[in-house]
């Protein structure tokens, strides 16, 4: 028996990661056509990394019997500088640490530990993005005072 606040998690957790797959794709182009290679070869890793938490939780979904419904897409949000991407994308992997967060915590109180150890390690791996964009942010801000 499936727990609906559950399922609920799950289908937003897939909106979210879809969107991400949608935001970093896009910024991927961009930044390509901006000749940032670099750059916008990271942001296509992030997009593969959502790609395949995304598929992580469609997995659970099926193992529950429930077709994906992730929802709408958020709109990308863009930027003029690789420094105002990175704050987009900083501000999107805290909304999903806190999904994350939240969703682990109820599966936790309710002793859905398998749910609760996915949402755990989805969280954690949001974590290390945002760890990076934070240092990469750093790095581009030290940069354009010093270089
Ligand atoms: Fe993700
Ligand atoms: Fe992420």
């Amino acid at each position: 028996m499936s727990d609906p606040r559950i399922i609920g998690y799950l289908n937003r957790a897939l909106a979210h990661e879809l969107s991400a797959v949608q935001q970093y794709l896009t910024q991927a182009r961009l930044t390509a056509l901006w000749d940032m290679e670099s750059f916008s070869r990271d942001l296509r890793q992030e997009a593969d990394e959502e790609l395949a938490h995304a598929d992580r939780v469609i997995s659970r979904l099926l193992y529950y019997g429930i077709a994906p419904k992730g929802g709408s897409l958020s709109p990308v949000r863009l930027g003029r500088s690789k420094a105002e991407l990175l704050l987009q994308n900083l501000d999107m992997e805290q909304d999903a640490i806190r999904l994350y967060e939240e969703a682990a915590d109820y599966c936790r109180r309710r002793g859905a530990h398998e749910d609760a150890a996915l949402f755990e390690a989805i969280r954690d791996e949001e974590l290390d993005h945002l760890r990076g964009m934070e240092q990469q942010l750093f790095d581009e801000r030290d940069g354009g005072r010093h270089g």
